[in-house]
């Protein structure tokens, strides 16, 4: 049987794709069984489109708390039998509910060798800081933010000055890695 994965995206979802293309090269046993956006317009849902992949589309702003959003959310990874949630560019913070009912069962994409640069920014903050290796982490959530255990890392040596060019180095490594990664939690069940 096919792992049933959920992937969560709030922009571009250059990531979405990547998995998505491994799926159906047949590179990984999975089915990606919903596309889940907390941005209507954002260009991940066309491209969710594109590979008919299912999408839950929705505005914080509608619920009264993130509880309520969460619980909704849950609800349909539940209903999908969903194994296993990837973090590909959710530009949110996982609340309780999520974690308490996905527990060991969500892991994220970070565009920086964490412990270093955490948060949002992570490619300006390490361009601004001036560091020559940047690089890409996968890894397990939990309560700590960009805090869980890692699964997989990569660096990305660059010496440039350009930020743009640093980016799509970065987001090459990402859409080798988060596949493997993927791979990697199945592996490890
Ligand atoms: C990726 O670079 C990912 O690492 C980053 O958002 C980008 C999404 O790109 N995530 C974070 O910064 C999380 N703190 P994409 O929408 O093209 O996949």
């Amino acid at each position: 049987m096919k792992h049933r994965i959920a992937i969560f995206a709030s922009g571009n979802g250059s990531n979405f794709e990547a998995i998505v293309n491994a799926v159906e090269r047949g590179e990984l046993d999975c089915e990606v069984a919903l596309c889940v956006c907390d941005k209507p317009g954002a260009y991940v849902l066309e491209r969710a489109a594109n590979h008919k992949v299912p999408t839950l589309v929705f505005k914080a702003k509608d619920y009264p708390s993130k509880r309520d959003f969460e619980k909704m959310i849950a609800d349909r990874l539940d209903s999908l039998k969903v194994e296993l949630v990837c973090l590909a560019g959710y530009m949110r913070i996982i609340g309780d509910e999520l974690l308490s009912r996905y527990g060991g069962r969500i892991i994220n994409i970070h565009p920086a060798l964490l412990p270093a640069f955490p948060g949002a920014h992570a490619i300006r903050d390490a361009f601004e800081y001036g560091v020559k290796v940047y690089g890409v982490t996968i890894h397990h959530v939990n309560e700590e933010v960009d805090g869980g255990r890692i699964i997989r890392q990569a660096a990305v040596p660059y010496d440039g000055d350009d930020i743009d060019e640093v980016e799509a180095l970065i987001h090459q490594t990402e859409h080798r890695l988060f596949p493997e990664a993927i791979k990697d939690y199945f592996k490890s069940k």
